[in-house]
């Protein structure tokens, strides 16, 4: 039987370590569905148009490194407002989420519209202060410079696109669980979900 986890939320708001030690805790598959979108946002940097590149997409051929950077998150976030780009990306969402064995995919619309029908739906947000806080150590680690307060602007911005489309904006599910990760470490937000996943399951 299949399980399925859905976690939405906004840039930076965990829910990316989150998912990531939850599969790893119960044996799900992942999918960073951020990842497709960013791939999109790469092309229409390259010159391709993102219909046709969503269309075209390998799927088994993502570089989180190439993909994880604030240029290609901006790109990303535009073509996700194109309504063909999204479409062209559901049904490869889906078939992941029927993965036997249990899948846990997070993004901003699975809980909403890719997997309204999930087993464990949940929202994770942050203040933006601490997500900027959190992206801005993670992509100065990775050696790009850039500062804070550029940090938070594309956070900010990009937040403000993904909730306001038309098409599956960010929000949460209405049977979705809010967790706050503002004053919560990642190990303690983890715990939380493990115990959620645990008595749904
Ligand atoms: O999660 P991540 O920051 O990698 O996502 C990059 C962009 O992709 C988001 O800002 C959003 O516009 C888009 N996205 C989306 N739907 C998803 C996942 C990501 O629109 N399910």
């Amino acid at each position: 039987m299949a399980f399925t986890v859905a976690i939405d939320g906004p840039a930076a708001s965990g829910k990316g370590t989150i998912s990531r030690e939850i599969a790893a805790f119960f044996g799900f598959e992942h999918l960073d569905t951020g990842l497709l979108y960013r791939a999109v946002g790469f092309r229409l940097l390259e010159g391709i148009e993102p219909i046709e590149a969503a269309k075209t997409l390998d799927m088994s051929a993502l570089d989180p490194d190439a993909l994880r950077t604030p240029d290609v998150a901006q790109a990303a976030s535009k073509v996700a407002a194109i309504p063909e780009v999204r479409a062209a990306l559901v049904d490869f969402q889906r078939a992941f989420a029927t993965r036997a064995g249990g899948a846990v995919l997070d993004g901003r619309d699975i809980g909403t519209v890719i997997c309204p029908e999930a087993n464990v739906k949940l929202f994770v947000i942050a203040s933006p202060e601490v997500r900027a806080t959190r992206r801005h150590k993670e992509l100065v680690e990775k050696g790009l410079e850039v500062s804070f307060d550029e940090v938070l602007a594309d956070v900010l911005e990009r937040d403000a696109r993904d909730m306001n489309r038309q098409d599956a904006p960010l929000k949460p599910a209405e049977d979705a669980l809010v967790i706050d990760t503002t004053d919560l470490s990642i190990a303690d937000a983890v715990a939380q979900v493990v115990e959620i996943i645990t008595e749904a399951g």
